[in-house]
């Protein structure tokens, strides 16, 4: 799919759960932590991951073979940064997921793949899925209707090109949130892909998601 290129998984899995009020990502979920069936997205031990936690995190069992683990930062960017400082200079690509996000498949990876390896010219490639909501704009004390129609919402993994994702992470400018990676790349120009992302790919964000992802475990 990727041809002979090499591709190096990261697993972001330094945040401090704030709006879940706890570490999420070493919650059991379905007899398994979060963490670890956020690796799973990666299939095969032909890919080496980072997984990106802290020190005092619990060890983490089942990971994809070959997975080195480092320690993040106080943001999300900065944990990127740190899985970026573990992987060679020889790597072709890397894609970043969400250890917050158990239910990532290898298939939504490989579409990825696919769409980076049609489009030499791109950067990278995301997943999205459409906004389903009504969207409003605040202003003062009322709501004025946004126009969802172009918009979407991008998930995990973000497959990027080694190169770029690196000097993006380098030169895009410190004050930006760095929500996700697709931000930071494209603050240096990169043009981003989207790809079909999956409905079932929730990230775990606020405790009462847990039970319905444990509900999409079965
Ligand atoms: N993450 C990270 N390092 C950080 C912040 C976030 O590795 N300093 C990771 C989280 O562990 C998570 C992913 O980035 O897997 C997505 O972030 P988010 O859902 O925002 O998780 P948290 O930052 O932990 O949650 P919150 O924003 O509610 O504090
Ligand atoms: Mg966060």
């Amino acid at each position: 799919m990727c041809g002979s290129a090499s591709l190096w998984g990261v697993v972001v899995a330094a945040g401090s759960g704030e709006r879940y009020g706890d570490r999420k990502q070493f919650v059991a979920l379905a007899g398994r932590l979060v963490v670890e069936r956020a690796c799973d997205v990666f299939p095969s031990d032909a890919v080496i991951g980072v997984v990106v936690a802290l020190p005092s995190d619990p060890p983490l069992l089942r990971l994809p073979g070959h997975a080195v683990t480092v320690t993040g930062g106080a943001t999300r960017r900065a944990s990127v940064r740190a899985a970026l400082g573990r992987i060679p200079r020889t790597a072709d690509l890397v894609a970043v997921h969400d250890a917050a996000r158990p239910l990532a498949t290898p298939a939504l990876l490989f579409r990825l793949l696919a769409a980076l390896h049609a489009d030499p010219g791109a950067a990278g490639a995301v997943p999205v899925v459409p906004v389903t909501d009504a969207l409003k704009r605040r202003e003062g004390s009322a709501l004025r209707s946004v126009d969802r129609s172009p918009l979407v919402i991008t998930q995990t993994p973000q497959l990027f090109r080694a190169d770029l994702l690196r000097r993006a992470h380098a030169e895009a400018p410190e004050g930006m949130p760095g929500f996700d990676d697709a931000e930071v790349v494209e603050a240096i120009g990169g043009r981003v892909l989207a790809v079909d992302g999956d409905l079932d790919n929730r990230k775990l964000t606020h405790p009462g998601d847990l039970s319905w992802l444990a509900a999409s475990c079965l």
